[in-house]
């Protein structure tokens, strides 16, 4: 019996030889045949062929930005977790400007923290302000049965369940706690998973939308970054599983992976930064501190400061993807608002074999 290794490079010299054969000799063949059948010259083979290509990648290119028509708003209500700050902050204020009732669900309602002071001093009858942590049993069953008594008084549904609370850290492997990593699931991966199943119920009878809000990290990795990492692949697992099974219940999921906007929100301080150093520091193990050495740490954390400070400053672009997750008849699956480098980083991070991204992007 052959090793699997040797039928595979089997399999793979054949299939592109076929290849060769197929695309260089048999269709053209052909398509002259029938071509000198028809009465026309072999160019316009050749044309028709450019042409039909040129028209592929013009549908490709245009496709995305042709109108895909809007669902109504009267009678629709959304959710949308951390709504305290950055993204969540201005999602809610965009949706309930379009006309949708907005359930604000808030970290600190009760410290009144000033995204909750903004959205309380709207005093409309559309947006309700309510406090739930996502890591809160209590607190997200709690919501539920509120929710779910304003939606019957006023014969409004759930249309929208949108998954934004969500913290970051940073940190190499070896100065990271598991305790770390936990918290950071916690909110990122185990909330998003809880809220998703106690509204899925509203949401599945009202043939709504679920829409995660993931990361560009959630499809690549970035050192130092393991613990957010992790858990925005796992929102990209769940979502994916999710969608599949929510296919037949007309409910569809949307998974949003934001670029850099740390300068325009307040995931990643350089309070946040600083008090991370100073932790990771005095927690890790004496060899770790013996082999890294003081230097190249806060070399490190320096560079993490200068993230702070990086990235797109105008969230628009990432409300106007959730604003189409929600509200678009035909919505993507995966949305990725970010400038062109990151764009093409994940792409090429994504498709090309992993010891060519490495070599472009990492070493
Ligand atoms: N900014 C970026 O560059 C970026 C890029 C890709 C993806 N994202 C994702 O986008 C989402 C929104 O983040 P953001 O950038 O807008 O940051 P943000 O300003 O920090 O917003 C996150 C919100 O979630 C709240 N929150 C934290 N823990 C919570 C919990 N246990 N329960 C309920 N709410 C909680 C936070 O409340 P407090 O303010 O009270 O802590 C905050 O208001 C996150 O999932 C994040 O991972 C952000
Ligand atoms: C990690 O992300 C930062 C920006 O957030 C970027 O500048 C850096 O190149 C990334 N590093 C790796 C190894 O991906």
């Amino acid at each position: 019996m052959p090793n699997v290794s040797r039928v595979k490079m089997a399999l793979m010299v054949l299939f592109s030889l076929s290849l060769t054969l197929v695309l260089g000799v048999l269709l053209p063949d052909s398509l002259n045949l029938v071509a000198r059948l028809c009465g026309f010259t072999e160019t316009t083979v050749t044309h028709s062929i450019v042409l039909v290509y040129f028209l592929f990648v013009l549908i490709c290119v245009a496709m995305p930005n042709l109108p895909r028509g809007s669902v109504k708003v009267e009678g629709k209500a959304v959710f949308i977790t951390g709504c305290d700050s950055g993204f969540g902050f201005a999602l809610a204020m965009h949706l309930h400007a379009l006309g949708f009732t907005v359930f604000a669900g808030c970290l600190q309602k009760v410290k009144e923290g000033t995204g909750v002071r903004k959205l309380e001093s709207m005093k409309s009858d559309r947006m309700k302000v309510v406090q739930m942590n996502v890591c809160s049993e209590e607190e997200v069953a709690e919501t539920v049965k509120c929710v779910r008594k304003h939606l019957q008084e006023t014969e409004t549904s759930l249309w929208a369940l949108v998954n934004n609370a969500g913290v970051s850290t940073f940190g190499e492997v070896e100065f990271t706690s598991l305790e770390t990593y936990k918290q950071v699931a916690d909110v990122n991966l185990w909330g998003t998973i809880r809220v998703t199943k106690a509204f899925l119920p509203l949401i599945r009878r009202a043939k709504g939308r679920v829409v995660n809000i993931a990361s560009m990290f959630g499809r690549m990795s970035n050192s130092s970054r393991s613990p957010y990492c992790v858990s925005k692949y796992g929102v990209e697992a769940f979502s994916d599983c999710l969608r599949y099974e929510m296919h037949r219940w007309g409910v569809k999921v949307s998974i949003i992976e934001p670029g850099n906007f740390i300068a325009a929100t307040g995931i990643l301080t350089r309070d946040i930064v600083m008090e991370t150093a100073d932790k990771l520091w005095k927690e890790a193990p004496q060899i770790v501190q013996e082999d890294y050495g003081r230097a190249h740490f806060d070399r490190h954390v320096s560079v993490l400061k200068s993230y702070c400070n990086s990235g797109l400053r105008d969230v628009a672009i990432v409300i106007k993807d959730i604003t189409d997750a929600v509200m678009s008849c035909y919505p993507y699956t995966r949305y990725n608002p970010m400038d062109a480098y990151w764009w093409i980083r994940l792409l090429i991070m994504t498709h090309l074999p992993a010891a060519i991204a490495d070599r472009l992007y990492i070493y």
